[in-house]
């Protein structure tokens, strides 16, 4: 299908916009609200055991493709891996830079666009982390996908992730939430109270897209900060990302979901995590 240049330029253009006026409350958020705490401490000993589970060779050298503020190439970092964060939105990796120094943590972070990488052979693990659902248009998931097949050493694996639409839950990917229309969220971290209300609009079930309208209210001893933003959301099932990830070129391709280091069948299952290898 194609796509015009002018429909991704807006998309993106509002994907930066977001990222970039909350990014350094999300930072702060991150690494201090416990539930974000605690999902990032898992995320990362998921990584480490599809490290050591499924590429062919040790794993040393990490990409991390839409990096945000850095929060998974800074936990790798530190348990000793060799990490490069890219990221689409310059505020945000300026923030991952400050950190970076901050905590004397040698990372190297670059502005760029994960549709548009140049490395070759030279990963032995690539993520691609709460992007896909994100990105404007099929092309670009097939690209992103494509870049990091080919940004990866033979032997290395690419490790990304979709929400199930199917999950009978309530959480930000499922139909369930389409349906009911509305999702209220707070978060908590010293000195920040984050209210977050998102809407899933103008649902098209046969493209399984939404627009995610949001008013992010964030109170802080400063003042009362609101942000208001629209994204498009893009629903995956189980099967759209098994076709990207081969028509990409992976083979051996594993889904665990909901990040439990044991694959297994769970159809219930909210998260889908998705661990292939090039061979
Ligand atoms: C939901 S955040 C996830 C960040 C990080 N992976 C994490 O798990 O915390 C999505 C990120 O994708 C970035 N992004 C969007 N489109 C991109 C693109 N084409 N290339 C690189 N990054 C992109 C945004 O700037 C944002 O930081």
């Amino acid at each position: 299908m194609k796509h015009s240049k002018n429909a991704r330029e807006t998309v993106l253009k509002a994907s930066r916009a977001y990222y970039a006026h909350r990014a350094y409350y999300e930072d702060l958020l991150v690494q201090h609200e416990p539930r974000y705490v605690e999902a990032n401490k898992r995320e990362l000993t998921f990584l480490e055991h599809a490290f050591r589970t499924h590429a062919t060779h040790p794993v040393k050298k990490v990409l991390d493709v839409a990096c945000g503020s850095g929060r998974h190439v800074f936990g790798l970092a530190k348990l000793g891996y060799e990490c490069t964060g890219i990221d689409y939105t310059p505020e945000r990796i300026q923030i991952a830079k400050e950190r970076a120094k901050r905590e004397g943590l040698s990372v190297k972070l670059h502005q760029g666009d994960a549709t548009l990488l140049n490395y070759e052979n030279e990963f032995d693990a690539v993520l691609a982390l709460y992007i896909l659902f994100l990105l404007p248009n099929d092309n670009d998931v097939q690209k992103t996908l494509e870049c990091g097949y080919r940004s990866l050493r033979e032997g290395g694996i690419l490790v990304c992730n979709a929400g199930n639409p199917f999950y009978p839950g309530t959480s930000w990917f499922s139909l369930q939430t389409i349906h009911k229309g509305l999702e209220v969220v707070e978060a908590r971290a010293p000195g920040i109270h984050s209210t977050e209300i998102v809407r899933l609009r103008n649902f098209d079930p046969l493209q399984g897209v939404a627009w995610w309208q949001e008013t992010n209210t964030i109170e802080t001893p400063e003042g009362i900060h609101v942000f208001r933003d629209r994204e498009r959301l893009r629903l995956f099932t189980y099967w759209d990302i098994v076709h990207y990830l081969q028509a990409a070129g992976f083979e051996e391709i594993k889904c665990y979901p909901d990040w439990e280091i044991n694959p297994r069948k769970k159809p219930k299952a909210e998260k889908l995590v998705f661990v292939s290898r090039k061979d």
